[in-house]
């Protein structure tokens, strides 16, 4: 099995054999890079940058990762570049396709990512769309099962906005068989053809992806929680309102003593304390946002490492 060449826009796009490829790499990595080891699988590549959205953990993990695998990144953003001057996404794309050896774009519109794939000859990861972010999600299982180990049968309970994350989650539980409940407020449900396209995906390892509006219901035994903010980038205007909106769907730790007793909780990041979690869930023992943050550099470097042609 090899990932050489390919892209990475969707975990919809990976077949459960692809997904434990990108796990069982990211443990060795993990290790090598704990052992001290050297692991310059890409030597001499490198990997274009794309940012049209902030970012800390996506930016640093990525630009690290190649870093230690022995190859660089180049970070290109609007001002720094002729993007923001408009230079069409199909130009850029066969430009950089000339010079580099993997693209990672993060940007709004999904449609974007996937008119670049379509013009660029390397591979391209997707690093968030609004509708997607698969980087993330991929590394979220693999933080889940160094917990839980075998994800089969396990329960994550998402609680929030049914954004990005919600909905890359729904693809990577699928693929994993762990199930998924996302309790979410009327309104802010994933976006009901993906959401169908991940019930479908999910009969393959027999999980259960389902969306419930009653929150205590939905945590009820639960072995991860999960949450992510309220508005996402792009969605500052709205916040007022998503703040109304979703002002019952906090994970704390009255919330927290209805999932299992050794559930863990997690979140991607940026985390807004007092809207989407309390300070003391994110601080409590049973969190582990800090290390599903360090293992974006572990997972994306398995990723980049399969996907470059490393491995
Ligand atoms: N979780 C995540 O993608 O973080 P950044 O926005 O900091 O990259
Ligand atoms: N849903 C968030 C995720 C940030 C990593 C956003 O898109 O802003």
């Amino acid at each position: 099995m090899s990932l050489q060449g390919r892209d990475l826009l969707s975990i919809h796009d990976l077949t459960c054999d692809e997904v434990q490829l990108i796990m069982q790499t990211s443990t060795k990595l993990k290790e090598l890079k704990k052992r001290g080891q050297e692991h310059a699988l890409l030597k001499g590549k490198t990997l274009g940058m794309i940012f049209q959205k902030s970012s800390t953990r996506t930016r640093v993990s990525f630009e690290v990762g190649m870093w230690q695998l022995g190859g660089m990144a180049i970070f290109l953003n609007d001002s720094n570049s002729q993007i923001g001057r408009g230079e069409p996404i199909k130009d850029t794309a066969r430009v950089l396709s000339r010079y580099v050896d993997a693209i990672m774009i993060r940007t709004f519109s999904h449609e974007a990512v996937e008119e670049l794939a379509y013009f660029a000859d390397i591979p391209v990861i997707n690093g968030l769309t609004d509708k997607l972010h698969p980087c993330q999600a991929l590394t979220d299982i693999f933080t889940a099962s160094e917990y839980k180990g075998d994800l089969r049968g396990k329960t994550m309970v998402y609680i929030g906005d049914g954004n990005n994350m919600a909905q890359s989650l729904m693809f990577a539980c699928a693929r994993v068989g762990m199930n998924l409940r996302l309790a979410t407020p009327d309104g802010y449900d994933p976006d009901n053809e993906l959401y169908q396209q991940a019930c479908k995906d999910s009969q393959e390892m027999g999980s259960k992806i389902e969306v419930l509006h009653d929150i205590r219901q939905a945590v009820e035994g639960a072995d991860v929680l999960y949450t992510d903010v309220w508005a996402s980038m792009g969605q500052e205007k709205e916040q007022e309102i998503r703040r109304q909106a979703l002002k019952d769907f906090t994970i704390d730790a009255d919330l927290l003593k209805l999932a299992a007793k050794d559930a863990i909780v997690m979140h991607c990041l940026p985390a807004h304390r007092g809207e989407e979690i309390t300070d003391e869930v994110m601080e409590c023992s049973q969190s582990v946002v800090f290390d599903q943050a360090e293992n974006r550099l572990h997972v994306q470097k398995a990723i980049m490492a399969l996907l470059m042609g490393g491995l």
